[in-house]
């Protein structure tokens, strides 16, 4: 299977509102199983569609430890349906290389979501699950962890994100 090809921001794609997912065919199977493989590979704990240039409502998640089994989430069309208390920890994105930041998140999220097969299951969680679990929905409706930085931090994001891009450029 090919790794998926990771847009980084300010790919317009990533801004955009992902529709639902309404056929659970072979294809959406096979870019579930692609999109888990490119996060596996990048690392990282997180994917949403739109981040390998699919705008459909579709995220892979595994945020088990290094010591643990892998505990791979595929969610078609999910929703947060439910959230308690509150957390801020540090984030990054694999469509925004070398940034990290901390936000603001709920500390506890139940899910709602539809498996590969259609059929619709729900997940409760806390801690670097529930971050990611929100990270990954924003990306659904266009929402990148930098677009909850204070005008300020955003500021400074901006300045050092062209750095880190030019860097990367040079390095090609
Ligand atoms: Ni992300």
């Amino acid at each position: 299977m090919p790794l998926l090809r990771i847009l980084h921001y300010p790919d317009p794609v990533l801004k955009k509102m992902a529709v639902p997912v309404d056929c659970f065919d072979d294809k959406l199977r096979q870019l579930a199983a692609d999109m888990a493989e490119t996060m596996y590979a990048a690392p990282g704990v997180g994917l949403a569609a739109p981040q390998v240039g699919v705008s459909q409502r579709l995220i892979v998640l595994d945020c088990s430890g290094k010591e643990e089994e892998p505990q791979l989430v595929t969610a078609v069309n999910p929703r947060i349906v439910s959230r308690e208390g509150e957390l801020c920890d540090e984030e990054g994105c694999l469509s925004v290389p070398g940034y990290y930041a901390r936000v603001d998140r709920a500390a506890k999220v139940v899910v709602d979501f539809l498996d590969l097969d259609g059929k619709a299951q729900q997940i409760e969680c806390e801690g670097l699950w529930a971050v990611a679990f929100q990270h990954e929905l924003d990306h659904l409706d266009g929402i990148l962890f930098v677009d909850h930085l204070s005008p300020l931090k955003k500021g400074l994001f901006r300045k050092k994100y062209q750095r880190i891009l030019q860097q990367q450029e040079e390095q090609l």
